[in-house]
């Protein structure tokens, strides 16, 4: 028996529980422990919110719960897997005269991102914008491919020491599939102002040949911000080309290990205020004496990031870009929940230190719109902050 149902003692009162499914292999780490002892914050944060009338309608009874990756069944990740091939499938809705390389449904959404990273990386949309593309993207993965689960998250500390051995890159038929083979001329990825002021090579940089997506065609880009070697130019200079080529990973511990449980915690028990979680977070100021001083939001990103991962633009091209920003929504969730009143609505001031990506200071915030386009509907940037009953009730999801 590999997977226990327990439930979570402070839930108990409800009418129902939240099922909390655990993976025995994996130990709780302190972010996991940390995130248990929040549910009774959780549950006053709703029970004010429904004494309030303000909940729309979403309890944590009927909340979507959404587990890291090793927690859900064989079967739930295959189907997982099922559905993003599915949706890789079905034809794009974004316009073709303007996206030709946008293949399909799941393209849409890298079209989105490349279009929009400026707004989607700054301060204000960070987090916000993000959730709710991670959000419309599940919802099509349920809507339009039949998926019953919910997005997975990584949990990077079950894998940062062997990534490559790992349930999520390990290549198998339940895996996001596996490494890129060696590619000579791939160093790393460049971090400037950083000792080390690279993220070397873990041995992989080409394509991958092993696992679901072997056989996937990527089309969009690279562009110009792409951290990927030896890759065919797009037709077009914004990269909106099609130019298909093939999916390419480099596992890489070097970058893993720097978004391990006790960076994390630290970040959210040591950032007091929105602006010191954001910046550290992005790796600023860059730590010293640290072999692995990425900030958890490029660790993240470059686990296995090559093309069009490794691409600030195109990332959402590899699946993984998903399970990352699920996970960083989580961790923004655990810090905001430690003092809901104060942190729900916070906007950063904070800097990303990647240019041309610019810092915005927005004197009414309630005025700033998110606007998905060809994905989902505007919505204002605060209905984005909050996952039990913002954008109108359709966020209503807790992290288990
Ligand atoms: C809440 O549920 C009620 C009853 O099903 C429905 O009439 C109402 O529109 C819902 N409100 C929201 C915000 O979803
Ligand atoms: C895939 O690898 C994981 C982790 O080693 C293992 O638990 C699982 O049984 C494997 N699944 C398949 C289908 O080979
Ligand atoms: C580029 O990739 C090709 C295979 O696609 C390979 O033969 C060649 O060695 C690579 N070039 C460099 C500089 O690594
Ligand atoms: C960010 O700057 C604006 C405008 O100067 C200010 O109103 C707001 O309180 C600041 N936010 C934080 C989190 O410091």
């Amino acid at each position: 028996m590999w997977a226990s149902a327990l439930l979570l003692p402070s839930l108990l009162a409800g009418a129902q529980a939240i099922e909390v499914i655990r993976n025995p292999f994996y130990p709780l780490d302190v972010v996991d422990k940390l995130e248990e002892a929040t549910m009774p914050k959780v549950e006053e944060f709703v029970a004010k919110k429904i004494a309030a009338k303000a909940n729309n309608n979403c309890t944590l009874e009927n909340a979507a719960v959404r587990r890291e990756w090793s927690d859900m069944s064989e079967e739930l990740r295959q189907e997982y897997v099922a559905s993003i091939k599915c949706l890789m499938k079905l034809p794009p809705k974004s316009d073709p005269e303007r996206f030709p390389g946008a293949l399909s449904r799941f393209d849409d959404f890298v079209a989105y991102h490349m279009t929009h990273a400026m707004q989607l990386h700054d301060n204000q949309h960070l987090f916000g914008a993000h959730k709710y593309f991670v959000y419309l993207f599940e919802k099509a993965l349920r809507e339009e491919c039949g998926y019953t689960g919910y997005q997975p998250y990584m949990n990077y500390d079950r894998y940062s020491e062997d990534p490559i051995n790992s349930p999520l890159l390990n290549g198998n038929a339940s895996s996001l599939g596996g490494n890129g083979v060696l590619e000579p001329s791939y160093k790393g990825v460049p971090q400037y102002g950083r000792t080390p002021n690279i993220i070397a090579s873990g041995g992989g940089g080409g394509c991958v040949t092993e696992g679901p997506f072997s056989d996937m065609i990527v089309s969009l880009g690279p562009t110009s911000m792409s951290t990927a070697t030896n890759v065919t130019k797009n037709p077009r200079a914004d990269g909106t080309g099609s130019n298909p080529r093939c999916l390419r990973r480099d596992v890489n511990r070097n970058a893993a290990m720097g978004a391990k449980a006790d960076r994390a915690f630290d970040l959210i028990s040591n950032s007091d205020n929105i602006d010191d979680f954001y910046n550290r977070l992005l790796g600023t100021p860059p730590p010293k004496d640290d072999p692995y001083p990425w900030g958890i939001h490029t660790a993240g990103h470059y686990v296995a990031a090559v093309d069009p991962g490794g691409d600030p633009m195109t990332s959402p091209g590899d699946p993984i870009f998903y399970f990352h920003h699920t996970s960083l929504d989580r961790l923004w969730w655990i810090w905001q929940m430690q003092d809901a009143e104060n942190r729900l609505n916070v906007i950063p001031n904070g800097t990303m230190p990647m240019p041309p990506m610019k810092q915005r200071r927005i004197p009414v915030p309630e005025e700033t719109i998110v606007d998905m386009e060809w994905l989902g509907p505007a919505i204002t940037l605060l209905e984005t902050h909050d996952q039990l009953g913002g954008n109108g009730g359709a966020f209503c999801y807790v992290y288990v």
